[in-house]
């Protein structure tokens, strides 16, 4: 309310069900911003709010409470339970919407909304605004300004609050340890798939049912494949095995990677490349704290794993004018992390003013360097082609650093070979 201001209004839709086929729906998953705000969780749904309404400065429009949906489809709020469960001031039909939403928007100022989000509501929010103008004669002023509701919405979503770190941490919790109940199935002769089951088993036997983006599962040279899903291949002894994997808790979630060998021991060439990509992704970690900027982590990962290419004979050259000229994007061709949160690639600008942002107390990142040697790569010895490396940890920056969220699943070679041989 405070950043729409007096004179404004704000709306914004839920998510809808979607056709899966027929008479089948995709899972219902409310959309991040309208959950943030409303802790709704329904479909066919419209926030409204108007700072400094007399009548009440956050109206819900909803589904009415029908008997046979609830015997056929289960609970929903009603209106009723959308002004007593959900803190909404007045509560109207969805149906109704059309008739009442032009009312509130009379002689307000600047609507603030997701643009460009929804091609639907785009269009209803012109019909309504025409509207409005039919009344001008009356002495209704219709609102001048559309504004992204963005701009105010990400910004509030990138600091986590003490409620929404508590999700995050179960989130990685439950994640971690399902990392390590699939390094421990992992063997030689079950496929991707298998190890996947593992996964979803431990996040649903701890309730949270639902993945926070589809499992990536990929052995031996799938694992240069940065979002291969198909999972269907035999896991080979002398193989890798990377697993990018992450549950969802009401809403937020955690994004794991670990890598490990399918046997329980790092062959030497693998070794050599599992250790220089943990390095980098120490020296990345290392460079979390308020403050500092967003760009550090990245620079300082890139900085290790190309001196490691060049000690490693993968690379030849200087090694500043190999970063200068990126030489080793052929082998890590992603950036170092992103923000996370309700979605995994979460929302919130990077720059500001072009410039590369700080980083703040409670913001939560990704640290995820990996490499990648092509099976087909010329350039390298034999050795190393087909290898696919990444390792993901989930971070918050605290007040005087960062902790790692996802600590609960081993990284270092001695922990791996460890677990993997049942130490
Ligand atoms: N799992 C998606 C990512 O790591 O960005
Ligand atoms: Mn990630
Ligand atoms: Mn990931």
């Amino acid at each position: 309310m405070q950043h729409i201001g007096t004179g404004n209004i704000a709306l914004i839709d839920s998510a809808q069900m979607r056709t899966r086929n027929r008479d089948v729906d995709y899972p219902f998953r409310q959309d991040s911003g309208f959950y943030y705000l409303t802790g709704f969780n329904e479909p066919d749904a419209l926030a409204v709010f108007i700072p400094g309404r007399e009548q009440g400065e956050y109206v819900l429009f909803c589904r009415e409470f029908d008997e046979q949906k609830a015997l056929w489809e289960g609970a929903h709020a009603g209106l009723e339970g959308a002004t007593a469960h959900y803190g909404a001031d007045e509560a109207f039909p969805i149906d109704e919407l059309d008739e009442i939403l032009p009312g509130l928007m009379e002689n307000t100022g600047k609507v603030f909304y997701p643009m460009g989000e929804n091609a639907e509501l785009d269009h209803s929010l012109q019909g309504w605004i025409k509207q409005v103008r039919t009344k001008a004669r009356a002495g209704v002023t219709a609102p001048g300004e559309l504004v992204a509701l963005e701009l105010i919405l990400h910004e509030m979503r990138l600091v986590k609050s003490p409620a929404e770190l508590k999700l995050m941490r179960r989130a990685a919790e439950v994640s971690a340890a399902g990392h390590v109940k699939a390094m421990q199935a992992a063997k030689a002769g079950l496929y991707e798939y298998q190890i996947e089951a593992e996964l979803i088993y431990h996040f649903a036997q701890n309730g949270l049912r639902s993945v926070a983006y589809p499992s990536i599962v990929a052995s031996g040279k799938n694992a240069c494949v940065l979002h291969y899903t198909e999972n269907h291949s035999p896991l080979k002894n002398g193989d890798l095995l990377l697993i990018d994997a992450g549950a969802e808790c009401d809403h937020y979630a955690a994004d794991i990677t670990r890598t490990f060998p399918v046997s329980g021991h790092f062959s030497a060439p693998q070794k050599q490349l599992y250790q220089l990509v943990l390095d980098a992704q120490f020296a990345a970690i290392e460079q979390i704290k308020p403050g500092a900027s967003w760009i550090n982590a990245h620079d300082a990962a890139v900085a290790v794993l190309t001196q490691g290419l060049v000690a490693l004979g993968l690379l030849k050259g200087r090694v500043k004018k190999l970063i200068e000229k990126e030489k080793y994007k052929p082998f890590y061709m992603h950036r170092t992390g992103h923000w996370l949160g309700m979605d995994v690639h979460d929302v919130g600008n990077y720059k500001i003013n072009q410039e590369w942002r700080e980083l703040e107390a409670g913001m939560v990142l990704t640290v995820e360097p990996g490499l990648y040697i092509p099976a087909d790569c010329k350039s390298v010895d034999e050795k190393w082609r087909g290898i696919g490396i990444r390792i993901e940890d989930d971070v918050l920056v605290t007040e005087t650093g960062y902790e790692v969220l996802t600590h609960g699943v081993p990284k270092t070679v001695v922990e791996i070979e460890a677990l993997m041989q049942g130490n």
